[in-house]
Order: structure tokens, then C-alpha cells, then sequence
């Protein structure tokens, strides 16, 4: 039997409905609106996508958004004033510099120079510890959406054996950091694979929810999954264009085999991908109101 397609575009449209209500009544009663900077570096193809979709939902949703596109040449120092300068503007409640930075500005630098309270993407290493003891602030966006796909997809975490493949700091770790927490929506026995691994099928096949961070296209074969799995495709790989000019995407599993073992599986794109953006918009909000004493 066909496994469920997850789709991530329908619930995140959801949210991005609860989200525009929420936002337009902090504007009636409380004069609020939230507001989000994304900074970019440079023009790489996929930085330049996923920006352009962060300020395109922001502006659907009602937020104030301000887009700064910085030159790939740009010196730390310019781009650490500019931070400070979010930093301070009342206006401003979520700070998102993307990632990955070009190798003459040091990473670690930048995310520990935007304020923890701005943090909307929960990289400063201040949210990061919070999150590893369970007092988070703001969960990473893209761990946030693996989360609340599979509450939203009635899938009981509680007790499941997760695997995660892939050790990344921006989608493994802090997606385990979340699943194996002591909560509601998590709760469950957490493994982390990665390149170190001996024997990666061993694990995958031991997955009720097999979450893929590989980076690698079809990296997870259909022989690698348990029967009755549910599969959450994290991946985004670029593997040429469409005629009409558009990236031609696929995730880190094979999708047309793995679709046939699995319970329910994750498209790409129109998985994870507007989840991640729509979790933005959600710390955003957050960020507003407890800048206004709201929560
Ligand atoms: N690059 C890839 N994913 C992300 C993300 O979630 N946030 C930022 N800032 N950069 C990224």
C-alpha cells in the first residue's frame, strides 16, 4: 500500500491562517506588529529562494519586514553594525541572518552578536542551551516544523523510536534536543546517524519516524525503512532545472520507493520546506509579544 503523503504546504497554510488572525488582533488591541529582518550575503541561488519566501510569507502574514542584501565582499565589522543596529530598533523583533556565510565572516561571531530575545531562528548559543534543558525561548525553525507535521499528522511521538540521519546544528541536533524531551508532542527514544556511523541501515530499519538530514539526494534507499514507517524528508537538493527555468528539487529519499513501505512520507518539495518558513513567522510573533510584555 501507497504510504500517506505528509503534505507540509496544506498544514503550514493552516498555521500561516492562525498566524495572520493572531497578528492582525495585536494589532488592533495592542498597536503591535511584529517585525522581521532577513540579512543576506552574497547571491547564492538557494539562499536568495529561501529569503525571498521568508519576506514574501511575512508580508502575506501582515508583519513589517525590512530585507537587507549585502554584498559577498561585505566585512564582518558592517555586517556586525548592522546587527547591532536591529539589535537596538524597537520596530524589529526578529533578526534572521542566512546561512551558510561566505568563509571570510566568522559564523559563530555573527549568530553570538544578535540578541538572544531576536534570536528567531534559536541559533545564539544562549537559545541553544535553553533548549538543552528544556526552557527554550525559541525552538529552530526547521526542528519546530519536523514537530509540529507530525503532531499536525495525528503521528504519536510519545515512546517512538525516532532516527535522525544527520548531525547538523541547524536540523539533527536540535531536532533531537526537542523529540526527546520530557513533553507533550515529544518523548521519545532519540538516535543520532551521521557519516561516523558503521552501520546506517541497522538504524534506519529500527525507525517508527525516520527523520533525513543527509544532504545527500536518495541517500535513504526503500531497503533502509521499516515497513509501516513515517518518513520525514528533510533534504533539498538541486538536480537541474525545469524548462521553464525553475531548480528541480529532490530529498535524501528515494521518494518513489520508500512511498511504498512507508506509513506516511514527506514530499519535496512541499514537505518540511514551508513548514521551516511558516515556524519563522511563528518565533516572530513570539518575539513581539514578549517584547510587549504580552506572554
Ligand atoms: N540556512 C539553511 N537553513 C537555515 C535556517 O533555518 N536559518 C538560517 N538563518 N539559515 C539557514
Amino acid at each position: 500500500m501507497s504510504a500517506k503523503i505528509i503534505s507540509g504546504t496544506e498544514i503550514a497554510q493552516q498555521i500561516r491562517e492562525e498566524i495572520k488572525k493572531e497578528v492582525e488582533q495585536l494589532k488592533k488591541k495592542h498597536g503591535l506588529t511584529p517585525g522581521l529582518v532577513t540579512i543576506i550575503v552574497g547571491k547564492n541561488p538557494a539562499s536568495v529562494s529561501y529569503v525571498t519566501a521568508k519576506q514574501k510569507t511575512a508580508k502575506e502574514l501582515g508583519f513589517y519586514s525590512v530585507q537587507e542584501d549585502l554584498p559577498e565582499d561585505v566585512k564582518e565589522e558592517a555586517l556586525l553594525g548592522l546587527i547591532d543596529r536591529f539589535n537596538k530598533d524597537n520596530t524589529i523583533h526578529g533578526i534572521l541572518v542566512q546561512l551558510p556565510l561566505p568563509g571570510h565572516i566568522n559564523e559563530t561571531k555573527i549568530l553570538y552578536a544578535i540578541s538572544p530575545d531576536k534570536d528567531v531562528d534559536g541559533f545564539h548559543p544562549v537559545n541553544v542551551g535553553k533548549l538543552m534543558i528544556g526552557e527554550a525561548r525559541f525552538y529552530p525553525c526547521t526542528p519546530y516544523g519536523i514537530q509540529q507535521l507530525l503532531i499536525r499528522s495525528g503521528v504519536r511521538i510519545d515512546g517512538a523510536e525516532v532516527v535522525i540521519v544527520g548531525r547538523s546544528n541547524i536540523v539533527g541536533k536540535p531536532t533531537a534536543m526537542i523529540l526527546c524531551q520530557k513533553a507533550e508532542g515529544a518523548n521519545a527514544t532519540v538516535t543520532i546517524c551521521h557519516t561516523g556511523t558503521k552501520d546506517l541501515a541497522f538504524h534506519t530499519k529500527r525507525a517508527d519516524i525516520l527523520i533525513v538530514a543527509a544532504g545527500r539526494p536518495k541517500a535513504i534507499t526503500a531497503d533502509m525503512v521499516k515497513d509501516g514507517a513515517v518518513v520525514i524528508d528533510v533534504g533539498v537538493n538541486r538536480i537541474g532545472m525545469t524548462p521553464e527555468g525553475k531548480a528541480k528539487l529532490c530529498g535524501d529519499v528515494d521518494f518513489d520507493y520508500v512511498k511504498e513501505k512507508a506509513a506516511a512520507i514527506t514530499p519535496v518539495p512541499g514537505g518540511i520546506g514551508p513548514m521551516t518558513i511558516t515556524m519563522l513567522m511563528l518565533n516572530t510573533v513570539k518575539a513581539a509579544k514578549v517584547a510587549a510584555n504580552l506572554v
